[in-house]
């Protein structure tokens, strides 16, 4: 039976993306496509990389249009996915790209996004323990953010195996721009981001903070407090994430070691490099595989490790196809794939 699937957000990065893979997915067919100021254009226009369905036609977001598909994908601002998604059929598969329902804490929630909590769902990202048994049969699913994904990815393993201090972690990350989205903004232009690299949202005050707070306090049982700063790389696509954290007494290189092994051992789309390799934003373009190192640093007794995901891939549209397919009990890889476009 094919699976028919509605994706908003279509003229967006992430729309864009997710149209992208599912456009080569074995078990599904793409009804509606849909957008907000570009609705009534086709999509050839906003996304003429889209070849087999550049002259679908993009309509409104709304209810009336996204009903009657077995899976509708929301790739909107936050504020905007939550208003649709509480309208849509309880049966369906709902997922969404946005915020929406990531976090837990409703307190958390309207510190970092300024509105009422609309409720939590389960969390796309399958690798954590736990996730994937959430993930089956489930009809809403909230995709991570990019940045947690690659830092929940990076140190979930050493805070599951209780190897690691809660709270001295520290986290940079680099993204590149198609982060951001694409609306137009200054900060966003060519000649402010190629050639150089600037922080932003410094001081604990990026909303995926709470976010990557939640998964690894959930992964070490207790709270974990993390200093998160993000970075602004001249690269359209691609996260690099160095996360690091005090290991407890008596952690050596063996152990940790050991711990993110066992963690990926079994896992397609996340893999541990061999020993003294290190992660690169260019082996994971256009691909949902997450690619990880790690190293003890014995002078600062910290675990060093290096996370790299495309943003729009794992980090979005992969990570949301992925989930999908564990929900409706497909093949958890159809349509997805480890290979990518480098250099
Ligand atoms: N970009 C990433 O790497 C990334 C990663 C993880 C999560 N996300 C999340 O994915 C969502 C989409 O991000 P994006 O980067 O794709 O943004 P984007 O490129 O700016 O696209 C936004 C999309 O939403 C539509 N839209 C805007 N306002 C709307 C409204 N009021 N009602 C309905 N549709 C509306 C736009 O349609 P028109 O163009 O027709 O106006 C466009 O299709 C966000 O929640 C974002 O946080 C993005």
């Amino acid at each position: 039976m094919t699976i028919s699937v509605a994706v908003s957000g279509a003229s967006g990065y992430a729309g864009g993306e997710v149209l992208r893979i599912l456009a080569n997915h074995p078990e599904v067919s793409i009804g509606a496509i849909t957008a907000h100021s570009s609705a009534g254009t086709l999509l050839g226009a906003a996304q003429p990389h889209l070849l087999s369905l550049a002259d679908r036609e993009i309509t409104d977001t709304t209810v009336e249009n996204l009903a009657g598909h077995d899976v509708v994908f929301l790739a909107l601002p936050h504020g905007a996915s939550a208003e649709i998604a509480a309208q849509l059929d309880p049966g369906v598969l709902v997922i969404d790209a946005g915020a929406d329902h990531r976090l837990s804490d409703p307190a958390a929630w309207e510190k970092f996004y300024g509105s009422a909590h609309a409720g939590t769902w389960p969390y796309g990202l399958p690798e954590l323990p736990g996730q994937r048994e959430a993930l089956r049969g489930a009809r809403r699913i909230a995709v991570p953010g990019c940045y947690p994904t690659s830092s929940l990815l990076a140190l979930t393993p050493g805070f599951a195996a209780g190897l690691l201090e809660p709270d001295d972690v520290v986290i940079v990350s680099a993204s590149g721009t198609s982060g951001a989205g694409k609306a137009a903004k200054a900060h966003l232009l060519g000649s402010e981001v190629m050639g150089g690299m600037s922080p932003y949202g410094v001081g604990g005050g990026h909303r995926h903070t709470p976010e990557i707070e939640q998964g690894l306090s959930d992964a070490a049982g207790e709270q974990v407090s993390v200093s998160f700063t993000p970075t602004l790389a001249p690269m359209p696509r691609g996260i690099l994430t160095t996360a690091t954290a005090k290991v407890r007494p008596g952690t050596d290189a063996a152990a940790l070691r050991a711990a993110w092994e066992q963690a990926y051992a079994g896992e397609h789309f996340v893999r541990l490099l061999p020993e003294g390799q290190w992660p690169a934003t260019k082996m994971v373009v256009g691909s949902n595989y997450a690619a990880l190192q790690l190293a003890f640093d014995a002078h600062a007794n910290r675990v060093i490790v290096s996370c790299v995901i495309d943003n729009l891939a794992k980090g979005t549209a992969g990570g949301a196809v992925q989930s999908m397919n564990i929900a409706l009990g497909l093949e958890e890889t159809a349509g997805l794939t480890t290979l990518g476009v480098a250099p």
